[in-house]
């Protein structure tokens, strides 16, 4: 795998499930990580579970169906580890339509 050390990752829809173990999985490689969900007593409970192993995690309440939201998740890893050098686009919505045929 390449190296990651040092670099910053934000990581969308970590607050369980795929993302949790990705940012999970960043931060033992030595990531700086950015974590984001809507809820905001999840995204405490997981930034919570991922200090315990490795200090640089962070998490930001964000909808990544609102754009202005996506932009100041961006802004504020920037503030916070001073670069985005990895996006995780983790969470995504599909739409199911009826068959026309
Ligand atoms: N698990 C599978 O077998 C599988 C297979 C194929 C594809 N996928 C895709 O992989 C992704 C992750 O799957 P998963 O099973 O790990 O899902 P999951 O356990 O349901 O986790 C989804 C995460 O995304 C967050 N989230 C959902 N909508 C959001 C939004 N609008 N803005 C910000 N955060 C949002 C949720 O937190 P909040 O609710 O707090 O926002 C949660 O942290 C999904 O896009 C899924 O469609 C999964």
């Amino acid at each position: 795998m390449f190296a990651i050390n040092g670099k910053t990752a934000v990581i969308t829809g970590d607050t369980s499930g795929i993302g949790l173990a990705t940012a999970e999985a960043f931060l033992k490689k030595g990531a700086k990580v950015v974590i984001a969900g809507r809820n905001a007593q999840r995204g405490a409970d997981a930034e919570g579970r991922l200090k315990r192993v490795a200090p640089d995690i962070v998490f930001r309440q964000t909808d990544t169906s609102d754009e202005d939201d996506v932009k100041a998740l961006i802004n504020f890893a920037v503030e916070t580890f001073g670069s985005v050098d990895i996006m995780f686009n983790n969470v995504a919505s599909a739409a199911w339509h009826p068959s026309t045929r």
